[in-house]
């Protein structure tokens, strides 16, 4: 039985939908990521789930019952808040305690819960401080062991780390994963870094302009994006534009680029007006040298020649940006593997992709 159900919810502000018709379930024990861009809806979504605001449409189910009527306190629902709110006049330990303190959780139980909860988000010893004492990231972690004191039966997070350096913010990541997975919350975390959004989410749901734009596993997600708003948003991308197409033959479809390149692909779109976007990932082209004599690896390869312009290492990856007649630019990332493999600006190169990594949208 699903542990929330979201039926057709609807939130206007004036004219702005904030949600627009949204329908959502999860099982439970699972995670669920919410993405998408500033103002897509989100916290909106959240807030609707918890009780703080109420939906014009629709109805929201927990463990199999309308709770449009309860109040926020009465939902069994932790949620931290994007600007994390915690009571300003209270330590930290009451700041932690102070739902099980309104659940009526004996003191004993509740002060082992603190602890154990503090020592979960690394804040062991700062039981006394108050809030104005801690740093912006402190703040942000009492109120993580806050929500997840109460043993919510649907834990809400809105950007759980958003405010954490970049070092803490993935050692954070990593420990919120595993202490999610521990307890068996089942969570919806929302972000707008869909690097977050991949690793902490069993399932992912993409949303754009108060609409739910695709729902998938992470490899769903970026490997099959619904269309071109979640190809964009989710992951890294080259796109050329094209708007005429040439015959099909053996399975694969010509495309011939506004700059006049021609790209293959296994995918194919009715031809339409306003033509196709093509998208290429970055991981998914290979570099040769472009000296070398021309030979695709198979008929189904694309061979794009270019000037290498710009090549940026990045740990474990290297950046390698390349100018392809017609001045349009091709990113292409490669795994850094160290000596004896370096590209330089100014040489050329060819760029190598499979026709099927090709992903084709309509317009
Ligand atoms: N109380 C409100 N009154 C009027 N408009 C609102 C209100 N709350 C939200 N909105 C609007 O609704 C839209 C969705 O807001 P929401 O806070 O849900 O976005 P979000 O996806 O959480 O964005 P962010 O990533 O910036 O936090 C925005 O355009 C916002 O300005
Ligand atoms: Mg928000």
């Amino acid at each position: 039985m699903s542990v929330l159900n979201l039926k057709d919810i609807t939130k206007k502000y004036g004219e702005l939908a904030a949600v627009d018709g949204i329908s959502l379930d999860m099982e439970r024990g699972k995670v669920l990521s919410l993405l998408g861009p500033s103002g897509c809806g989100k916290t909106t979504t959240l807030r609707i789930i918890a009780g703080f605001t109420s939906p014009d449409t629709g109805t929201v189910e927990i463990a199999g019952k309308d709770v449009g009527h309860l109040r926020p306190y009465e939902r069994n629902v932790g949620l931290l808040f994007q600007d994390y709110a915690l009571f300003p006049h209270m330590t930290v330990a009451e700041n932690v305690a102070y739902g099980m303190r309104h659940r009526g959780t004996p003191t004993s139980e509740i002060t082992t819960r603190v602890l154990r909860m503090l020592s979960l988000v690394q804040l062991t010893g700062m039981e006394a401080r108050r809030p104005h004492q801690l740093s912006g990231g402190q703040q942000q972690r009492v109120a993580l062991a806050r929500a997840l004191a109460i043993d919510p039966q649907i834990l809400l997070l809105d950007e759980p780390l958003s405010a954490l350096d970049a070092k803490l913010r993935l050692e954070l990541r990593l420990e919120l994963k595993e202490i999610l997975r521990s307890v068996g919350a089942t969570t919806i975390v929302v972000t707008h870094d869909q690097e977050e959004a991949l690793t902490l989410g069993d399932e992912v749901v993409v949303m754009n302009a108060g609409k739910i734009a695709q729902r998938g596993t992470p490899t769903q997600i970026y490997e099959a994006p619904a269309d071109k708003f979640v190809a964009e948003f989710v992951g890294r991308s080259n796109w050329f534009h094209a708007s005429k197409r040439s015959q099909s033959t053996d399975g694969l479809t010509s495309y011939v680029a506004d700059d006049g390149l021609e790209i293959r692909t296994r995918a194919s779109r009715p031809d339409s007006e306003g033509g196709v976007d093509l998208c290429v990932r970055p991981e998914d082209i290979e570099l040769v040298d472009g000296t070398a004599p021309e030979s695709a690896p198979s008929p189904e390869h694309n061979v794009l020649a270019g000037v290498v312009l710009d090549v940026a290492p990045l740990g474990a990856d290297v950046h390698v940006v390349i100018e392809l007649p017609g001045k349009s630019r091709l990113l292409a990332i490669r795994k850094n593997v160290g000596r004896g493999s370096e590209i330089l600006p100014g040489q050329s190169v060819r760029a190598l992709f499979s026709a099927s990594d090709v992903l084709v949208f309509q317009r």
